[in-house]
């Protein structure tokens, strides 16, 4: 293990306050904060809370007031639309500080929420900015959601304010936004103020006179407005991610710690600095576009490339090669199923050759487990170090990761690597006691957090105490279980509740079972996630029929494909619902779940004690058989 890193974190337990503090050096404040730690009226933990700064300020005004105005800030590829453009940092900072002045003009003020619901376009990122930049906070809603999930988060967040598109561009197809807006808007208890809508060429919206209005005719009349300053401990943006009930939990973010956290993890984890050029292969609409697309990057004064189109059939799978060559990108980083979905178009890489790649030095996964074939394929191929690390929606940033910038540890494939300095990192056992190394349990992380995890949940203190702070009294609940081995590597084996994980993207089954339950067919019904090769997992709807019901199969499953995909989304990729007889449960009723699991992806399974009627097995067990030729065939 490297000796730095091992000082870095040891000092980062021991002595928190002091290693935080000293950090919080890596930014630009307008007032240095002086208390490092402390407890808020709820009793939850709040870093630099007499800090002052503003996050867009240091995203962009900083950089050009120190000489980097000229340099590339962001550069839109978009091979959807076959277009593309670059900002520079001075020209990043003017569409922001003027898009502020749109928001302030429709009283968009500190403390007012703006909803975003948009594609991967500059405009996106401007949006959050030019939030940040007047304090207001914003949850951008990942674009591949249903109005049904929007207007959920709009009566949670109430916003003055919604920015949207009139459409999205899949690889295929263009997927109108308006439309789903406008459902979502009179779905909603909530009404927002305004609308406004960025209109695309290749679909116009039809607007709605007094609310809705034109993107760009706002950014003609606005004048631009400087940064103001917050509280560190101010909101940021909400982001909403998927628990274990039916309703997303909003992750508050806030100023002070995810500043100095951004700044410091890309020193940490992804050894850049400013400059360089950083490509995270994700979506504004997940914490990985909100923390690598956006904020880290332009914070730490990195050129960033927001990339509006696929690892495959846009128009190849060259497209990342391509990419990467074109912009000289330095770091990538994306979810493993974009290379397993490479890996599958392109075996043998043929497509890499056509792109001198000498820029790029590392590739970086996160967002499921990184398997080791996928882990193999991508060291073969580019002959690069690959890493993969560990994190959530909830914290920002890596928990574990190779602290490559305080010299790169031995990679072991399967493995998050070590936890990152500020994180202590603890496997639990059921009874709450620490595991011995290899012995798997849950894995868990002891309070408090460290800066850029989120503080709360948005609006109910009391669901960030049951949620995740409850289980284990003194630590954080990451909802994935895994070990550490003797070396002190961590190893996530999957979550331990009943969240999936969809081609890197976060979902609830118990969100699509809601779904499902409302169909009048249905008595009772469970979703669980099951293998698949390119997307890691795919939801599975177990469905049994009310009495005297008669419905066709087929019939029935292509009826909640379309409720699953018109009320949560097509993001869901669910596919598949097999009308059973009974579900296996146990004497006190739960659904066995993990069991099912086993039983569906082909493994041996053990009949659990705590069963109500062993032979159910039998019977599912001979389904699943059925269903995995039908997927084959
Ligand atoms: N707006 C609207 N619809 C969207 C969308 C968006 N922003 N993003 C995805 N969708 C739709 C897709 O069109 C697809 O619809 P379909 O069922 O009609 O084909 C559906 O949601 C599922 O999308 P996706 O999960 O992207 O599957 P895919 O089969 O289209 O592509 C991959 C598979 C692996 C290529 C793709 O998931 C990918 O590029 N992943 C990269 C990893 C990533 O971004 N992870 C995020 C966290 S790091
Ligand atoms: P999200 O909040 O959408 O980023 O999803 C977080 C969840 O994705 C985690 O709780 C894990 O279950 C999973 N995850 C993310 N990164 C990894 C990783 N490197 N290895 C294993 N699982 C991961």
């Amino acid at each position: 293990m490297a000796r730095q890193y091992e000082q870095e974190y040891q000092r980062s337990i021991k002595h928190r306050e002091a290693f935080w503090r000293e950090k919080s050096a890596l930014i630009s404040w307008y007032e240095r904060p002086e208390v490092i730690l402390s407890k808020d009226e709820h009793n939850c933990y709040r870093w630099y809370a007499d800090g002052e700064l503003n996050t867009a300020y240091l995203a962009l005004d900083y950089h050009v007031e120190n000489g980097r105005g000229d340099q590339p800030a962001l550069i839109y590829d978009s091979p959807v639309t076959g277009s593309g453009c670059t900002y520079t940092y001075a020209e990043l900072t003017q569409q922001t500080a003027q898009f502020a002045g749109v928001l302030s003009e429709l009283g968009v003020g500190k403390g007012d929420r703006v909803i975003i619901y948009m594609p991967m376009v500059p405009e996106a990122v401007i949006a959050m900015l030019a939030c940040a930049r007047i304090g207001a906070v914003h949850s951008v809603v990942f674009g591949g959601f249903a109005a049904n999930e929007l207007a959920v988060r709009i009566d949670d967040a109430r916003p003055k304010v919604i920015l949207s598109a009139s459409c999205g561009i899949e690889v295929d197809k263009v997927i109108a936004y308006k439309p789903l807006l406008d459902r979502a808007v009179e779905a909603a208890g909530h009404k927002p103020d305004h609308c406004v809508i960025l209109q695309r060429e290749q679909e116009r919206a039809a607007m709605k006179p007094a609310r809705d209005h034109d993107w760009n005719e706002l950014m003609a009349k606005a004048k631009p407005v400087d940064p103001v300053p917050v509280i560190a401990t101010d909101p940021l943006y909400i982001l909403y991610t998927s628990g274990t009930t039916g309703k997303p939990k909003g992750v508050v973010r806030d100023n002070g710690g995810h500043a100095v956290a951004m700044r410091y993890s890309m020193e940490l984890i992804y050894d850049v600095g400013p400059g360089d050029v950083f490509w995270a292969a994700s979506d504004v609409g997940w914490v990985v576009g909100h923390s690598y697309i956006v904020y880290a990057p332009l914070i730490t004064g990195c050129t960033t490339v927001l990339y509006e189109g696929k690892p495959v059939n846009t128009p190849d799978a060259g497209a990342f090669w391509r990419v990467c060559a074109e912009h000289k990108v330095k770091v990538l980083f994306t979810a493993p199923t974009a290379f397993r979905a490479m890996r599958k178009a392109d075996p043998e890489a043929k497509l890499m050759s056509s792109y001198d790649l000498g820029c790029l030095e590392r590739i970086y996964l996160a967002g499921e487990r990184l398997d080791p074939p996928t882990y193999d394929w991508l060291r073969e191929k580019t002959g690069l170090p690959v890493y993969d690390h560990w994190w959530q929606t909830e914290t920002a940033w890596a928990i574990a990761g190779n602290p490559v910038g305080l010299g790169a540890c031995p990679v072991k494939p399967g493995s998050a690597t070590l936890p990152a300095p500020g994180y202590a990192v603890h496997v639990l056992d059921s009874q709450g006691n620490n595991c011995e190394p290899l012995e798997q349990g849950s894995v868990v992380i002891k309070l408090p957090l460290p800066p850029g995890c989120l503080p709360t949940v948005w609006g109910d203190p009391q669901r960030f105490q049951s949620a995740y702070l409850d289980s284990f009294p003194g630590y954080y609940m990451s909802g994935d279980g895994g070990y550490f081995d003797e070396d002190g590597y961590l190893f996530i084996m999957g979550r331990t509740d009943d969240v999936i994980n969809v081609a890197g993207h976060r979902l609830s089954t118990g969100e699509m079972e809601e779904v499902i339950a409302r169909h009048p067919a249905v008595a009772e019904c469970a979703v669980i996630g099951i293998s698949d090769e390119l997307k890691g997992q795919v939801p599975v709807g177990l469905v049994l029929l009310k009495n005297g019901v008669n419905v066709d199969p087929l019939q029935l499953e292509a009826d909640l494909i379309t409720r699953v995909r018109d009320e949560v989304g097509a993001v869901a990729s669910f596919k598949h619902a097999l009308v059973v007889e009974r579900l296996p449960k146990t004497r006190s009723g739960k659904i066995l779940r993990r069991v099912l699991r086993d039983i569906a992806d082909g493994m041996d399974y053990k009949v659990p004690s705590t069963i109500d009627d062993p032979a159910i097995l039998d019977e599912i067990h001979s389904q699943f058989s059925t269903f995995r030729r039908r997927r084959m065939a």
